[in-house]
C-alpha cells in the first residue's frame, strides 16, 4: 500500500529530540528522510544515556526510526558541494541547531532558496523573534518559558517540569503540521517556504488552557481548582495539583495496594453523579441539594474526591476502571511506564513497537500514533552511523566510487 507522503525527500540536518520527532513522524508517513550527521560522532544522542556500551542509545534508537543515515560535514568544500546536491533533490530541509548554524555552513535560507525554490526549510529554535532569540533550549527550558512548569505541581511546592516532552516532541509535533501544510500549499503555489516553530510558543499552544485561566481570574476566583474556596488566589493561574483542566471535576484518588501508582484519576461529569454515589454506596447524596448539582459540589470537590477515595482504596486501579466504566464514569488508572511496555492492546495496535537492531538486538519503542486507514506506519529500526552514505552518494546523487572515497579521504562524508 502507497504512503500519505511517498515521494517526498527530507534532508533532515536533525539533533537531539525536537527535529528528531518531526522527522521521524514524517518517516511513518512515507517521507524518505535522510539523516545527515557529522562524521565520525554522528547526532549526540547516540552516546547518550547508554544502557549498553559502545551501541546507539535507545534516546537515539527511538527518535530515528525508518531513517537513513549520511554521514557529511558541509563545512568543508566537498562537503558544500554534496550537500548542495542534497538540497536540491530534497523536497524539504528540517534542523534544529542553534541559531545561525546552519548559515554559518554557509547556507541561509536565501541561498537554500537559490539552489532549490521549491525547498520547505523548517526549523525549531527555543524562543520567536525577540530578546531570547539567539539562546540555545532545552525540553525544561522551554516547559518553564511556555508557562507548564508555573502551573504545574501542588500549590505549595516548587514549579515542577512534566514527564511528557512537550517542548521537544510537542514542537517536532507543531513543526510536522507546518511541513505538511507548505507541501500542500506548494502543489498551487509551485514554491517553497519558511517554516519556523519556536519551542516557547509550542509549549503555551498545549498550555493554552491556562492563558485561558489567567483571563478568567480577571473576573475572580477559579472555582475548579483546589484553591477554592478556603485557599487565596494571588495574580496569577495557581498550581492546581490534580485538579482537571477542563469544565468537569476530576481528581487522581488512591486504590488498594498501596504502590506509587495505585492511583485512578476520576471525571466527575453531571450524569455520572448518581451512578458514582450508588457504586461508592451513598445513594443519599444523588438528590441531596447540597450535593446534586455541579454548582453545589464545586466548594467541596475536596469532600467529594475524599468519599469516592474511601471507596476506591477497596478495589485495584483496574477493578475500579471496571466498575465505574461499566456505568459510563469517566476514569483512567495510573499507568506505570512498565504496565505500558507490557500492554497488549498498545501492542496490537503498533502504538507500541518491538524492533530489530544489528548491534543492539530487540528494543521497544513507540510507534505512530496517528492511524491512517490508507497510509499505515511500519515502524522500521534507526539506522547505524552512515549506514546509507554510499548508497546516497552513489544511487541518489550518482557520484562514482572514486568520488566517493575522495571524499571520504577528505573528511567531507
Ligand atoms: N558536520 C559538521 N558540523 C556540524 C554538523 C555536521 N554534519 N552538524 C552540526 N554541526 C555543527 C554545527 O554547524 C554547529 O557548529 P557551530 O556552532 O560552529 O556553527 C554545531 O555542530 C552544533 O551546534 P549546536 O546546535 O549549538 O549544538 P549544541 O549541542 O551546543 O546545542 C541545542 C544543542 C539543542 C541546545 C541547540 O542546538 C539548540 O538550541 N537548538 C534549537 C532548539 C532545540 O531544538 N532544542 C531542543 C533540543 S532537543
Amino acid at each position: 500500500m502507497s504512503k500519505a507522503l511517498e515521494g517526498v525527500r527530507v534532508l533532515d540536518m536533525t539533533h537531539v529530540q525536537s527535529g528528531p520527532t518531526c522527522t521521524q513522524l514524517l518517516a511513518w508517513l512515507g517521507a524518505d528522510v535522510i539523516k545527515v550527521e557529522r562524521p565520525g560522532t554522528g547526532d549526540i544522542t547516540r552516546g547518550q544515556l547508554r544502557d549498553l556500551p559502545d551501541v546507539d542509545s535507545l534516546y537515539f534508537t527511538m527518535l530515528n526510526g525508518n531513517k537513513r543515515s549520511i554521514t557529511l560535514n558541509p563545512k568543508e568544500p566537498r562537503g558544500k558541494e554534496i550537500f548542495t546536491r542534497l538540497i536540491e533533490t530534497c523536497d524539504v530541509m528540517v534542523e534544529n541547531f542553534a541559531p545561525g548554524a546552519i548559515d554559518r555552513m554557509g547556507f541561509p535560507w536565501e541561498r537554500i532558496q537559490e539552489i532549490n525554490p521549491r525547498m520547505i526549510y523548517a526549523s525549531v529554535k527555543g524562543f520567536g523573534p525577540g530578546a531570547y532569540e539567539d539562546c540555545k533550549v532545552y525540553e525544561n527550558v522551554a516547559q518553564c518559558t511556555g508557562g507548564a512548569a508555573t502551573t504545574t505541581g501542588f500549590d505549595d511546592g516548587p514549579p515542577l517540569v512534566t514527564g511528557a516532552q512537550i517542548g521537544d516532541t510537542g514542537t517536532g509535533l507543531h513543526l510536522a503540521i507546518g511541513i505538511v501544510s507548505a507541501l500542500y500549499q506548494r502543489v498551487s503555489s509551485g514554491r517553497g517556504q519558511r517554516v519556523v516553530c519556536a519551542m516557547q510558543d509550542g509549549v503555551l499552544n498545549l498550555c493554552r488552557v491556562k492563558l485561558r485561566d489567567q483571563q478568567r481570574l480577571t473576573h475572580g476566583p477559579l472555582t475548579e481548582y483546589p484553591q477554592y474556596p478556603n485557599g487565596s488566589f494571588g495574580e496569577a493561574v495557581p498550581r492546581a495539583g490534580n485538579a482537571s483542566g477542563g469544565g468537569q471535576p476530576g481528581w487522581a484518588v488512591k486504590c488498594k495496594g498501596g504502590g506509587p501508582n495505585d492511583y485512578i484519576y476520576v471525571i466527575i461529569q453531571p450524569p455520572g453523579w448518581a451512578p458514582l454515589m450508588r457504586i461508592i454506596g451513598r445513594p443519599e447524596l444523588i438528590d441531596d441539594p447540597e450535593w446534586a448539582t455541579p454548582a453545589a459540589r464545586l466548594p467541596k470537590l475536596d469532600q467529594c474526591f475524599a468519599m469516592i477515595e474511601e471507596w476506591t482504596l477497596t478495589r485495584s486501579k483496574f477493578e475500579v476502571m471496571a466498575i465505574l466504566n461499566a456505568e459510563d464514569v469517566p476514569c483512567g488508572p495510573i499507568l506505570s511506564m512498565k504496565e505500558i511496555a507490557e500492554d497488549e492492546s498498545l501492542r496490537a495496535t503498533g502504538t507500541v513497537v518491538e524492533v530489530d537492531h544489528p548491534t543492539r538486538g530487540k528494543y521497544l519503542t513507540v510507534g505512530n500514533p496517528i492511524k491512517m486507514s490508507d497510509s499505515p506506519a511500519e515502524v522500521a529500526r534507526s539506522p547505524l552511523l552512515g549506514e546509507h552514505t554510499d548508497e546516497i552518494l552513489g544511487g541518489l546523487l550518482g557520484l562514482t566510487p572514486r568520488e566517493i572515497a575522495a571524499a571520504r579521504e577528505e573528511g567531507a562524508v
